[in-house]
């Protein structure tokens, strides 16, 4: 079962690059981030607040969280695009350090990859918690300003405020008790500042390569 696990802050190219990865090796693809903001979604939907750590809960543990291809279905529905709102961003990174969440979530990551056989796995916590023997593990980061500046680029909005969004999402992450954001020890560590997606790919993919050759010889 290979997997490659790719972690790292908020708008470091996560998405992006980890599904040309998927498509250069022939793994499946799997967005952790799009569950934890699918059980964001549900919450709000059903007017749970996001510090009513019982009611997220019980959402987290009943949700049906579906991938088809890049689309996401909640329950039977594709919400592929909601999921990617200011609102849930502003709401996803407490709900995610709740423990009940993340142990209702990494259990499903874990059938889901086993499931397939491996697969391409992105978040925060893939390399160090969910997939500690994952074949590869890459940290992937950018600068601050890059990266606010790329997700202005991908989804629009207002720099400053999503720089703000993406700062604080990352303090959360990395400040939590519960697989907090860092890089594990054996990650590698991609600095995508300044480079092309296809450079930052083919560098992941080469790591991957070697990892293989030297395992099978
Ligand atoms: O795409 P972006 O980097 O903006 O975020 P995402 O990958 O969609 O993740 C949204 C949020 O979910 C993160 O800010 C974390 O709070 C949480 N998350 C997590 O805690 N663990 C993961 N494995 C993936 C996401």
């Amino acid at each position: 079962m290979a997997v490659i696990a790719i972690d790292g802050p908020a708008g470091a190219g996560k998405s992006t690059v980890a599904k040309l990865v998927a498509e250069a090796t022939g793994l499946p693809y799997l967005d952790t981030g799009a569950m934890y903001r699918c059980v964001a979604l549900l919450s709000t939907r059903t007017g749970i607040d996001s510090s009513n750590e019982s009611g997220v809960a019980a959402i987290a543990e009943s949700i049906d969280i579906t991938f088809k291809g890049v689309q996401c279905w909640m329950n039977g529905e594709d919400v592929s695009q909601e999921i990617r709102s200011a609102e849930i961003a502003s709401i996803v990174s407490i709900i995610a350090a709740q423990s009940p969440v993340r142990t209702a979530m990494r259990t499903q990551q874990q059938r889901w990859i086993q499931q397939q056989g491996g697969g391409v796995v992105e978040g925060r916590d893939i390399g160090t918690v969910v997939f500690p023997n994952a074949e590869l593990k890459v940290f992937l980061t950018a600068s601050p300003e890059e990266r606010a500046s790329r997700r202005v680029d991908q989804s629009g909005g207002d720099l400053k405020e999503i720089a703000f969004n993406i700062a604080e999402r990352d303090r959360i992450d990395s400040e939590r008790v519960d697989s907090p954001l860092r890089p594990a020890s054996d990650a590698v560590m991609v600095d995508s500042t300044g480079l092309s997606i296809t450079e930052v790919v083919d560098v992941i993919v080469d790591h991957f390569t070697h990892s293989l050759e030297k395992r099978h010889g």
